[in-house]
């Protein structure tokens, strides 16, 4: 009920709507509405309210509600379900124990902001509050276990083409699934599964977008290497048309891909990719080496050629692209 004024609010930005015209379209009293416009005041909701002429919007916190989300979704299944916390420890954890609930496939987990969360390899990631898109979406793809990491590289796909919708940048992916602009990551994905044998019960695919942070609130450590959309953009975003415009694309593509297979999304994150064709150097567990990046196999693995023309299968790693 409160989305639905809220988005009646929202559609007529502007202009007064009257509370009679409010309680016939949403059948309810006006002191019903009067408490939904309290609480989306509570919310950061500018709202004026004026005798005779009745309500208008005049400015929205840029918050990642499930209210602010919901009305600007154009997903059949992405988003559809939101959980939307303040302040969580992780939203891969909270997905996990959802998943394990077994919630819908598309629900979303979003954050404004996490005490403890993860990125890959066991590193720590930096989610200040009110800053990022800190989020994680529940997948049920019934594919075989060796596939799943395919849709980190259609996760990347999405971002890249939802972050240039929003904002106009050209982002560009580095192997595996490090977003960057400039030369600088600004989004970093991490996915995880819930499998038994060799069947998939869930993929969880966590994203985190530097969107609004200012060069201060970016780590230390990280500085010379991290960026935020609006450093690049010289503007602050709203962060709810950028998941929005992220549900909208990953849904497209998954589609795409679960009928069609993953030809398409390599062919994609191909266009994108920074290190293809380039001399790159590689830190595995195993050790350093450098040689040219290939491409990537049907199941995500990067292909290496070294000095001695040897193409090695590189699975898991960190890249480094020396400056030429
Ligand atoms: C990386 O190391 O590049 C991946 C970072 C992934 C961070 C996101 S933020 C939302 C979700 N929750 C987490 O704890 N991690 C992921």
């Amino acid at each position: 009920m409160r989305q639905q004024l809220l988005e009646m609010l929202m559609n007529h930005q502007g202009e007064f709507l009257s509370g009679q015209q409010i309680s016939d379209q949403l059948n309810c009293s006006r002191t019903a509405i009067w408490k939904h416009i309290a609480e989306l005041r509570k919310q950061g909701y500018q709202v004026e309210a004026a005798p005779k002429k009745g309500y208008r919007i005049l400015s929205s916190p840029d918050a990642v509600t499930a209210d602010e989300i919901s009305i600007r979704l154009k997903t059949e299944k992405f988003g559809r379900q939101i959980v939307s916390k303040e302040s969580v420890s992780s939203t891969q954890e909270i997905a996990h124990k959802l998943s394990h609930e077994k919630c819908e496939e598309g629900t979303l987990v979003v954050a404004d902001e996490q005490t403890g969360a993860r990125g890959r390899m066991g590193r720590p990631w930096q989610s200040p509050k009110g800053s990022g898109i800190w989020m994680s979406l529940i997948l049920r793809p019934e594919i075989p276990l060796q596939r799943a990491p395919q849709l980190t590289l259609l996760t990347a796909v999405a971002v890249v083409k939802a972050i240039h919708k929003v904002t106009g940048l050209n982002a560009e992916i580095k192997w595996p699934n490090d977003i960057l602009i400039n030369g600088k990551k600004v989004v970093g994905i991490l996915t995880e599964l819930q499998a038994e044998a060799d069947r998939i019960n869930s993929v969880i695919i966590g994203i985190g977008m530097n969107v609004n942070l200012s060069s201060d609130e970016l780590p230390d450590e990280i500085r010379g290497i991290a960026t935020s959309l609006q450093i690049e953009t010289g503007q602050a975003i709203r962060r709810a048309d950028l998941i929005a415009a992220v549900m909208k694309e990953m849904e497209l593509l998954y589609k795409q891909y679960l009928q069609e297979g993953f030809h398409l999304i390599k062919l994609l994150w191909e266009s994108y990719a920074l290190s293809l064709g380039k001399r790159i150097k590689v830190r595995t567990i195993s050790g350093e080496f450098e040689g040219f990046a290939k491409g990537i196999t049907d199941e995500g693995v990067l292909l290496l050629e070294d000095d001695e023309n040897q193409i090695h299968q590189i699975y898991s790693a960190d890249i480094e692209i020396p400056r030429s």
